[in-house]
């Protein structure tokens, strides 16, 4: 297969699979590290934006998908099961139909963003809507994997994470050095998790000399981590970190702890100054929990707890095109314009 062939193949050595196992793969990772010019200027560091939004099905689950399915297909089971707050489900359910096995996902109902449900949908995935949260999703589908035939491909899967470490190792062989501080929008706790086992093999195993800081933010609304205790009822724009119990809360705490990190809440209101901040400034069209790094690293900039002079990636997470109600709040309707380029030219006050 020509050209990038997707993380299991790229990381030959790093992943282990089960013998005679068939890849399934869309080709995911090998995302753009993009140098940012103002959030470095702002700043005061040197700041690049991992744009996950770039995988195959518009998120970095990709990552950890490939890895989950080519193990489950190989375990002769017909079918696989998740919870989801979208991006999970989207990306499940597109690498299930590849690997041609059913895919089952447990969403909260009406708080998946359109495009996500718009995914699972196209996929052919079966969609099952629960009166509850992601917290009362996940727990539902971790019962019905271990009572029944079905595999379970949340992070909890333990496979899920070692695919989504690539995004750290990519990192690294791209920058030739690991970042100083690496700035994560946190809900399952599942990705700062794998990001700092990543680091740290990287940095056991001599590749780097160093392993950064981990900044983990949440939405004010849902910030268990940060409060030190689950949230019963959790709230925010950003429904893909509307998580109040994250599953991988011990490997979040190690991973703040060991690299001397922090956790810390921004507002939906700052959040969302981040999304508009990122597509307009920089170009990069991310969801809003993907901007709830971004709202981190300017938090954290201001107040001087992030250093001057450090060099600091912050991951985006999922494509702005998931949620597109969000990007059109506020928007009632699109200028109308008769057919006439005098019409435009006063329009666009060129004439
Ligand atoms: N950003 C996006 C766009 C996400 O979809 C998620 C998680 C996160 C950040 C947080 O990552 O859970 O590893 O801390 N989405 C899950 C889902 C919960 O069901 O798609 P995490």
């Amino acid at each position: 297969q020509p050209g990038w062939p997707g993380i299991i193949r790229a990381y030959a050595d790093r992943i282990q699979l089960p013998e005679g196992a068939k890849v399934v793969t869309l080709h995911e990772g090998g995302t753009p590290l993009v140098a940012s010019d103002y959030l470095s200027d702002v700043t005061g560091c040197q700041v690049y934006v991992k744009v996950e939004g770039a995988n195959p099905t518009g998120s970095f689950k990709d990552r950890g998908m490939t890895v989950a399915m080519t193990h489950a297909l190989a375990s002769g089971i017909k079918a696989v099961i998740c919870a989801s707050t979208g991006n999970t489900s989207a990306s499940a359910a597109a690498y299930a139909a590849k690997a041609g096995l059913t895919a089952a996902v447990l969403v909260p109902r009406g708080k998946i963003a359109l495009g996500k449900l718009a995914q699972a949908v196209a996929h052919g995935a079966r969609i099952l809507q629960i009166d509850g949260n992601f917290d009362d999703c996940l727990e539902l589908a971790a019962k019905t994997s271990a009572e029944y035939p079905i595999t379970l491909v949340n992070s909890v899967n333990p496979v899920r994470l070692v695919g989504q470490k690539t995004a750290a190792w990519e990192i690294c062989d791209v920058l030739g050095r690991a970042p100083d501080v690496h700035c994560l929008p946190v809900g399952n706790a599942g990705n700062i998790t794998a990001y700092w086992r990543g680091y740290s093999d990287y940095a056991t195993d001599g590749v780097v000399g160093s392993t950064p800081r981990m900044f983990g933010f949440q939405a004010a609304g849902a910030a268990p981590l940060v409060l030190g205790e689950p949230v019963a009822d959790p709230e925010t724009i950003a429904t893909a970190i509307r998580v109040g119990s994250p599953a991988s809360w011990t490997g979040a705490v190690t991973a703040k702890e060991q690299s001397g990190g922090l956790f810390e809440a921004v507002t939906d209101e700052k959040i969302l100054e981040a999304y508009r901040l990122l597509a307009s400034r920089e170009g990069i069209f991310v969801e809003p929990a993907s901007a709830t790094s971004v709202a981190g690293l300017l938090a954290t900039a201001a107040d001087g707890r992030l250093p001057g002079g450090s060099v600091v990636v912050c991951t985006v997470t999922g494509h702005g095109l998931k949620d597109p109600d969000t990007a059109l709040l506020g928007v009632t309707e699109v200028e109308p314009v008769p057919v006439d380029p005098g019409a435009v030219a006063t329009a666009l006050e060129l004439a």
